[in-house]
């Protein structure tokens, strides 16, 4: 537990287990993020190697954290392919992401060579992934580089840097001042599997924040929730069937396109595209199933001229 009483992020590392599940089956030559299962422990991995391997364990607890993982796999990887491909489109020399759980973006887009990267996080997700990337480093590299010096992800961005915030209690501006962002230069910021967890108001209140230090040529990529029935029922479902991981994360605000559009309109950011994962997912050919999370989950792109 933090100090502020709140445990490291689960959702953060179930979405790193999807991708890591995910990387070399799902969308081949548009999806892949090799560096997700180096900041995942031996007992995250299992399973990723089965959902990899199509083997679903025996054991009732042991299948709904396997399902878990499958189900996520599918809805991070429209996600993610959406998300670089907005970024690379729109880079600057800065990237704040918002809420950066175990994202993997700084060690593993090269078009990042140009271009600062401040991860912000809640304070005990940020320390977890600190010390995920110490053991990724102590570690061999993998199973045929054993002899190989240990070595960690190496970040391709230009810098990487850890700022924590609680969106919650914390002011993102002074974070922000604090960790050197200049505010009168473009700013891409990312917003990724983040705003369902906050209440209206702080969504609100970090949109504004942040649209404080965005000047014209900067951008906003964010992946919000639609209201949906069937995608709050199946939450629902989950935490009753005993899955740990979202029982101390709950939903605490959806977002209709239009009024997500209304909200950074106000702040000055105009929506340029807004899509449902599903279509996303379509896009690239794979066949999805037609998951809620997948239809009420959107990557909106919205920018500041
Ligand atoms: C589902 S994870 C998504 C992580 C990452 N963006 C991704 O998509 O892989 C949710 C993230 O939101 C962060 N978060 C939730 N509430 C927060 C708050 N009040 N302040 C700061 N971060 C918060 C968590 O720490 C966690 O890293």
């Amino acid at each position: 537990m933090s100090e502020s009483g709140r445990g490291a992020s689960r959702t953060a590392v179930l979405v790193c287990q999807g991708r890591a599940a995910a990387n070399g089956r799902a969308a081949p030559g548009q999806f892949a993020d090799p560096v997700a299962v180096r900041l995942l422990r031996a007992e995250e991995r299992r399973p990723v190697d089965e959902v990899r391997a199509n083997t679903p364990p025996s054991g009732w607890r042991e299948r709904t954290g396997y399902e878990s993982v499958r189900a996520c796999a599918e809805v991070v990887v429209p996600r993610t392919v959406a998300i670089d491909e907005a970024l690379r489109a729109r880079l600057t020399d800065q990237l704040v992401i918002l809420g950066a759980g175990l994202d993997t973006r700084a060690w593993r887009l090269p078009e990042l060579a140009r271009t600062d990267v401040w991860e912000v996080d809640h304070p005990a997700s940020q320390q977890d992934k600190r010390a995920r990337l110490a053991e990724a480093a102590s570690e061999p590299g993998g199973p045929d580089e054993r002899d190989r010096p240990a070595e960690g992800p190496t970040a391709v961005a230009r810098s990487v840097r850890f700022t924590s915030v609680d969106f919650a209690v914390d002011d993102l501006g002074t974070a922000l001042d604090a960790a050197g962002h200049d505010p009168s230069s473009p700013t891409t910021w990312l917003w990724e599997g983040v705003v369902p967890y906050l209440t209206r108001a702080e969504v609100r209140a970090t949109v504004g924040a942040l649209a404080a230090r965005t000047v014209p040529g900067s951008a906003l990529v964010v992946n919000y929730q639609a209201p949906s029935a069937r995608a709050k029922a199946g939450r629902l479902l989950t935490r009753v069937l005993g899955s740990s991981v979202t029982a101390g994360e709950p939903w605490r605000s959806l977002w209709k396109p239009e009024r997500m559009a209304a909200l950074l309109a106000e702040y000055g950011l105009r929506v340029m595209s807004d899509d449902s994962l599903l279509a996303l997912a379509h896009t690239l050919g794979a066949p999805a199933e037609e998951r809620s999370s997948l239809r009420s989950g959107r990557v909106a792109v919205a920018e500041s001229r």
